[in-house]
């Protein structure tokens, strides 16, 4: 069923794992993540940046893709459609619409105004069923055009936020959407620590930027109280590397190997396959 992260994160958090928020661009994505998730018996987390969505053809194509595959491929898993990094506007819309749980990124915004907006967002969301992630202290490189600072979140401002009453907070912990450079120290614990006991110790805690994290730190995060982890740029990477692969061994010039459903296939099997291992790694596999 389509539902809101709300409860499955909450289950998650109390369980000590986290449940895996994997962006989706396309059809050939949905499907992926949606086949991962089933053969785990996991809940997941669809998400849309804005600009994935506006380039599927808008939050609406997204909404009905997710709902008429997840009928079509018998889904029975809980799956949550999320909006990643969304503005106060769209967030706004993709409440009206449907989608089942938005993130209001205000992160890069003066902190009062960031307060302001969530308190509204938190309002209409939940007068819906929709759940609210909100965003303190930004996230380090860029995403989708959205750039972050990368500076460590204030546990005093995640405080303020988490008391308006959102759902899973966003931290900036030394997390960098992209790849990890080279010179990169790791994910501050001290902080996460700081943040989710000032925020009451049961607040779910969002990991962005999870692609490239070592195994340890995430398990650490995830025993630390983050119940969500954000993966993208891997889902990329494997979908690049397995069309490319095929490309070069000449498969596409055999038979009718330049059918975009054979071509596209072999990146589809590997988005699915790096969603069932990082299922694994984040503890949600069977938690169904
Ligand atoms: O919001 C999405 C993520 O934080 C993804 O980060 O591309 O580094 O996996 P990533
Ligand atoms: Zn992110």
């Amino acid at each position: 069923p389509l539902v809101s992260a709300a409860e499955m994160l909450k289950k998650a958090r109390e369980g000590k794992y986290a449940v895996g928020a994997f962006n989706t661009n396309n059809l050939e994505w949905t499907k992926a993540i949606l086949k991962g998730a089933e053969e785990s018996k996991s809940p997941v987390i669809i998400q849309t940046s804005m600009g994935a969505a506006k380039y599927m053809g808008g939050y609406q194509v997204c909404l009905d893709l997710v709902k008429d595959l997840m009928d079509s491929m018998n889904i029975t898993v809980p799956v949550a459609l999320h909006l990643d990094h969304g503005e106060y506007e769209d967030a706004l819309k993709c409440i009206e619409l449907g989608y089942t749980s938005v993130m209001f990124d205000g992160s890069h915004l003066p902190f009062d105004e960031n307060m302001e907006k969530a308190k509204d967002v938190v309002a209409k969301a939940h007068a819906k069923g929709v759940s609210v992630e909100c965003e303190v202290g930004s996230i380090g490189g860029e995403e989708d055009g959205i750039i972050g600072s990368g500076e460590l979140a204030d546990p005093a401002e995640c405080k303020k936020i988490a008391d308006l009453g959102i759902d899973f907070l966003a931290a900036g912990i030394g997390n960098i959407h992209g790849s990890y450079p080279e010179n990169w120290t790791g994910l501050s614990f001290e902080t996460l620590s700081s943040i989710a006991d000032i925020t009451g110790g049961h607040l779910p805690l969002v990991l962005h930027g999870g692609s490239g994290i070592p195994l340890d730190q995430v398990q650490k995060a995830i025993s630390l109280g983050v119940s969500k982890i954000n993966v993208n740029t891997e889902c990329q990477e494997v979908f690049a590397a397995a069309t490319r692969k095929y490309i070069e061994e000449g498969k596409d010039l055999q038979g009718k190997g330049f059918d975009p459903r054979k071509l596209l296939a072999p990146g589809t099997d590997a988005v699915t396959k790096l969603v069932i291992d990082r299922i694994e790694w984040f503890g949600s596999k069977g938690k169904a």
